[in-house]
């Protein structure tokens, strides 16, 4: 396990892919590589993305340290930069015509959010950045900054699901006409001073930044346009294993496995979501709102 961060649902996850030797699976969330890791340990061979140059940086060095242990041969962990959307091209580019499974596990790693220089957390200072991928044009500061009222609250409705949407996109406005809103700091004191502390645990500025972070990253949008390709690359009794972490990404990748499984394309493994075992809880807190869902194409 690597302080790059804790893998969450690891055995679920690895075991329902049904790993077989020799076989490529597609890793689309690289982060510190402990899905994939496992894939590898169990005789598969990956195809690594993440739309994070860290990320990669992180696997290869990894890599290096683990290989006398693991014994990995030669192409069998191909890392891409990368969208997870844009895996018809990458498959391409990487000569790929179809996978015997993939594992998707959404959202940020921990160091992503650890690193304060990448602006995704309320809890240190930084530049109100959020974009994993850092080729990205716009950061989250020019959205606070730019969009208007009735934009920004749609933004933390629809994004956040923040029942004070349009009392914080009012305050964004008033306190932007002062001065530029630059740090994570800065927009969690204008959050805070309008809305209610609901609960003691959670940062009043959670949803806030759930709803930049999804909103700069296209996040759902990449989910929705990822998965149809996913399924078109999978070979047939291949799965499909997604965590996610949130009820908005929850809801896309439910209703489209029940969908396919509808059309006649496979079966959905999971009729209710996998969660973590009280013990996965207590010792990571960031597991708590992760489900995993398994599709098996026909
Ligand atoms: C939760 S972490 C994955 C952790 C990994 N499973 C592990 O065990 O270390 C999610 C990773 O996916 C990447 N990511 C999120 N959305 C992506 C997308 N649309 N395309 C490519 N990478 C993405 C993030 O940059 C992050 O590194």
């Amino acid at each position: 396990m690597s302080t790059y961060h804790t893998t969450v649902l690891l055995k679920e996850t690895i075991d329902n892919l049904q790993v077989k030797k020799g076989r490529l699976y597609v890793d689309a969330t690289l982060g510190g590589g402990g899905h994939s890791f496992e894939i590898l340990n169990r005789g598969g061979r990956v195809l690594g993305l993440d739309a994070d140059q860290e990320a990669l940086d992180f696997v290869k060095k990894e890599l290096r340290i683990r290989n006398q242990e693991l014994r990995i041969e030669e192409r069998s962990l191909i890392l891409a930069k990368g969208n997870f959307k844009d895996i018809d091209n990458i498959a391409r580019e990487e000569n790929i015509q179809s996978v015997a499974g993939a594992v998707f596990d959404l959202g940020v790693s921990s160091h992503q959010l650890e690193s304060a220089e990448r602006g995704f957390t309320f809890m240190q200072d930084g530049p109100l950045d959020m974009r994993m991928d850092r080729d990205l044009s716009v950061k989250a500061e020019g959205l606070v900054n730019i969009l208007h009222k009735s934009e920004l609250a749609e933004l933390f409705e629809k994004y956040g699901e923040e029942p004070f949407a349009r009392r914080i996109a009012d305050a964004i406005i008033s306190a932007r006409k002062v001065k530029a809103i630059q740090t994570t700091a800065e927009l969690v004191e204008i959050v805070k001073r309008v809305v209610p502390r609901r609960n003691s645990d959670i940062n009043p500025a959670t949803k806030v930044f759930q709803a930049l972070r999804i909103a700069i990253n296209d996040e759902l949008g990449s989910l929705k346009d990822a998965l149809p390709k996913y399924l078109e690359l999978l070979e047939p009794g291949g799965r499909l294993c997604i965590i996610s972490f949130h009820s908005l990404e929850d809801r896309i990748i439910k209703q489209q496995f029940n969908q396919w499984a509808a059309e006649g394309e496979g079966i959905v493994i999971t009729k209710k979501p996998i969660i973590p075992t009280d013990e996965e809880l207590e010792r990571n807190r960031r597991a708590r709102s992760s489900k995993l869902r398994v599709f098996e194409k026909k």
